[in-house]
């Protein structure tokens, strides 16, 4: 599917954000852990969390939707073998989290995904897994993964050499749907809302400020079932709206109910560096998640150099965070982000082909990109390749704010997976984005 997007001066308005893709698919996996009745709100319906749904129902759980919530029911027998194929589709969290669960929870199942999720790195969860004690066979570190059962160690102590949200929470899962203590030292901080969950419902973890950086500590104790949980919006959706209106001339965007967990939200920090008029309100902490609403004034921004401590904390944003850097004065250097090579697409690629069709001045590292701003519209006579990632299709979507005509993407199908409403949304906001 081809989206085309038109040159947008004034966006304005008020949108609630939708929920957080990350956490969605967490609260899926630990809720069924628990096996209690539990009343979801603010559940992302998009394709990855909905195939996580999917992969859990055929391994036992009892799950139902309507328009508002999911639902979660307690089971008498809940957790068994698959017959069919487990199907993550295009999430990487998916394949990686379920992976932990499954090995944690002794059943037998194979899991699948589509061309783009069966090309990634899953060695760095499969190797780790199996010094725990399971025994896992993949096609030289890729999809199709066959669990075969396996006995987890207690105390498992894990040094990761990667940064990595995915890998720490198979892990962690593994551990705790195995009733087993786990210590996890990450070499930077990544997403906690693994740690965060199991906190919240009574689990014996300490992370992050409570504890020595990077260390993560799960002692053995079960989870205490809770009657509902509020999912928080996704910052990284929240992410595409924020440039939006700083890169247009007489936009004023009011983003409510967004997630800003610290591990999350770190692109904020960055566009303020950058000379972002954006302001936080009503911050307040739902389900241990914090959340507030974002207020964002177009804004002239300024090139930087990207601090490396924090790209574990903007690693999905890169793709928009290269479209506000396009549109700002001077350069933007955006270094250490290698893992960009392994995500739904490869972004430092794919970013770079966006560019050159946009006529953005840039240099492509093996570890980043570094990117000259213009102040002037853009001309795009090209079609633009979405390489089949939705983050990488509707960051160029975005860029059609500063082009003359028009910017055409073309493969963005895949904005399914984590941001259905991305063109009802923007276009509510002024864009013009049609077909
Ligand atoms: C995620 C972690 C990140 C992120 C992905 C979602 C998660 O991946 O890129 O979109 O939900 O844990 P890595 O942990 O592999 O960096």
């Amino acid at each position: 599917m081809k989206l085309i997007s038109h040159q947008t001066n004034c966006l304005s308005g008020e949108v609630i954000c939708p929920g957080d893709k990350s956490i969605s698919q967490r609260i899926l996996i630990i809720g069924f852990l628990i096996n209690c009745n539990i009343k979801i709100s603010g559940f992302l319906d998009a394709e990855d969390p909905n195939s996580t749904l999917k992969a859990l129902k055929r391994i036992g759980a009892s799950i139902h939707k309507d328009d508002e919530f999911v639902y979660l029911n307690k089971i008498k027998n809940p957790f068994k073998s698959p017959i069919e194929k487990l199907d993550l589709g295009n999430s990487g969290t998916g394949m990686r989290l379920i992976l932990g669960l499954i090995s944690g929870l002794g059943i037998n199942a194979t899991l699948i995904g589509d061309k783009s999720l069966s090309k990634r790195p899953m060695s760095r969860v499969i190797e780790p897994l199996k010094a725990m004690g399971v025994d896992i066979k993949s096609n030289n570190g890729v999809a199709p993964l066959k669990i075969l059962g396996g006995n987890i160690l207690n105390d498992f102590k894990y040094e990761m050499p990667i940064a990595s949200a995915q890998v720490k929470s198979s892990l962690i899962l593994a551990a705790l749907s195995s009733n087993n203590s786990i210590t996890i030292t990450e070499p930077k901080t990544t997403r906690d809302h693994t740690e965060r969950m199991i906190e919240y419902f009574g689990g014996d973890i300490q992370y992050g400020d409570k504890n020595n950086k990077g260390v993560i500590k799960l002692n053995t104790r079960k989870l205490k079932p809770a009657k509902s949980y509020n999912v928080v919006g996704d910052f990284s959706s929240a992410a595409f709206i924020i440039v939006a209106a700083l890169i247009s001339s007489e936009s004023e965007i009011l983003i409510k109910d967004v997630g800003l967990n610290p591990s999350r939200s770190g692109l904020l920090e960055i566009l303020i560096l950058m000379g972002a008029n954006i302001q936080i309100k009503n911050k307040k902490t739902v389900c241990n998640e914090e959340v507030g609403d974002i207020l964002v004034r177009s804004s002239s921004l300024q090139g930087i150099n990207i601090p490396e401590d924090i790209i574990p904390n903007i690693i999905d944003e890169i793709p928009i965070l290269s479209i506000a850097a396009a549109f700002a004065e001077g350069n933007t250097c955006i270094r250490n982000a290698k893992e960009l090579r392994v995500k739904e697409s490869d972004r430092i690629n794919a970013i770079s082909e966006g560019l050159k069709k946009l006529n953005i001045n840039h240099k492509v590292f093996d570890d980043g990109l570094s990117i000259v701003g213009t102040n002037n519209l853009i001309n795009c006579n090209e079609e633009i390749d979405s390489f089949n990632d939705h983050r990488i299709a509707m960051s160029f979507l975005i860029a059609g704010i500063r082009s003359i005509d028009a910017v055409k993407v073309k493969n963005c199908v895949n904005i399914e997976t984590s941001f259905p409403l991305f063109k009802d949304i923007m276009n509510s906001l002024g864009m013009k984005i049609n077909e």
